[in-house]
């Protein structure tokens, strides 16, 4: 890889040494992008199309084409584990995802762990075809064990809190079981991410804030489990939503965080951890001279860190406009270079 290519990774390790930020977005193919609306609109149901290594690659491509990017993301969602582990998932229009089966409706719900890994193929595939066409590193990336739980407890995008909580106080050992499985599917799911071309891990914990003083228990540990079983040449990145990482930082070894919107990266810039996100993507929304402002101001607050990376809080909405992202992420370019 160039100099120009390593500066995410070197960032990730708290080693970029240069100017030049590294810059990749959460969501960064997706809905917004009229090229993405295409392909998806040939396909009615989104696994049938990401069961397609081919078309993975392609999608995953569609935002490096168009932007000064620094990452590759493996177009696939964190859903694919319930899927493969024998409760399908539909996402239908407006609802978000939709599973054939909750805890919620059938408290004797069973995961498979037998043969899930294999069910998995098509995202190994694709990081492999995806890998072999790119000059930037590639992201290979899960859900934690416990952001899946609570979409096979809902079946949905959860709504309120009660429910789950309710549940856990008389179910922990249940619950318990279920995060276990989960946790040893994503042990082999990372390592062949891993081997067939991922360069880093990001593990996207989404719903780690519906948990309090007993995020450790039923969400951490099992990160912390994933986690300790990665090589240490592989970086790790945690999303975490709606908590702020203070306690986080001193029970993981995790060392890399990817802020939510409701945080503030500069608590946390001069710590020993390298830290992405933070920016709220509805400021795509501003006009030129704003973007361009927004974009002076993060290259002069952080080009001498050695362990920043520029990316978002939450992933990006179909209502931007694309090209919007493009002016920020262009002028973010052309100051460094
Ligand atoms: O470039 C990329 O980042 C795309 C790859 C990607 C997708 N999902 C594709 C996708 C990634 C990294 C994800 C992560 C993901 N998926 C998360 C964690 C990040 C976060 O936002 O908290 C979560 C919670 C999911 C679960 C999920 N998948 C939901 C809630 C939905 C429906 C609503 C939505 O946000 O679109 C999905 C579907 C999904 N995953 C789409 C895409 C492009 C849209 C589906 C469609 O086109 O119909």
């Amino acid at each position: 890889m160039t100099s120009k290519n390593s500066i995410f990774l070197n960032a990730l390790n708290r080693k970029n040494t240069q100017e030049n930020i590294p810059v990749w977005l959460l969501r960064q193919a997706g809905r917004y992008l009229p090229e993405y609306m295409k392909i998806r609109s040939e396909y009615s149901d989104f696994f049938d199309m990401i069961r397609q290594p081919a078309i993975c690659k392609e999608l995953t491509l569609q935002p490096l084409r168009r932007y000064p990017l620094d990452a590759a993301i493996t177009f696939t969602d964190i859903l694919t584990i319930p899927d493969a582990m024998g409760v399908p998932v539909k996402f239908i229009k407006g609802k978000g995802p939709i599973f054939s089966d909750s805890i919620i409706k059938n408290s004797s719900i069973e995961l498979k762990s037998k043969d899930a890994i294999k069910k998995l193929d098509y995202v190994f595939e694709a990081t492999r075809l995806i890998k072999a066409d790119i000059n930037v590193p590639l992201i290979g990336f899960t859900g934690s064990p416990w952001t899946l739980f609570v979409y096979l407890f809902y079946g949905e995008s959860p709504k309120n809190r009660h429910e789950i909580h309710d549940y856990l106080k008389l179910n922990s050992s249940k619950t318990h079981s279920y995060l276990k499985a989960m946790t040893e599917v994503m042990h082999d799911y990372v390592h062949a991410q891993i081997h067939s071309g991922a360069d880093c891990i990001q593990i996207f914990d989404s719903w780690g804030g519906m948990l309090d003083k007993d995020y450790e228990e039923f969400s951490l540990m099992y990160i912390n489990e994933l986690a300790k079983n990665i090589p240490s040449n592989i970086p790790i990145i945690l999303y975490t939503r709606g908590k702020t990482i203070d306690s986080i930082i001193e029970s993981t070894s995790i060392n890399c965080f990817n802020l939510d919107i409701s945080d503030n990266i500069d608590h946390h810039i001069d710590k020993s951890i390298a830290i992405q996100g933070n920016f709220d993507p509805s400021k795509f929304h501003s006009d030129t001279d704003e973007l361009e402002n927004l974009a002076e101001m993060v290259f002069e607050k952080y080009k001498n860190k050695n362990n920043y990376i520029f990316n978002l809080g939450s992933g990006i909405t179909p209502d931007i406009d694309p090209d919007k992202v493009g002016i920020f992420l262009e002028k973010l370019s052309s100051l460094s270079s």
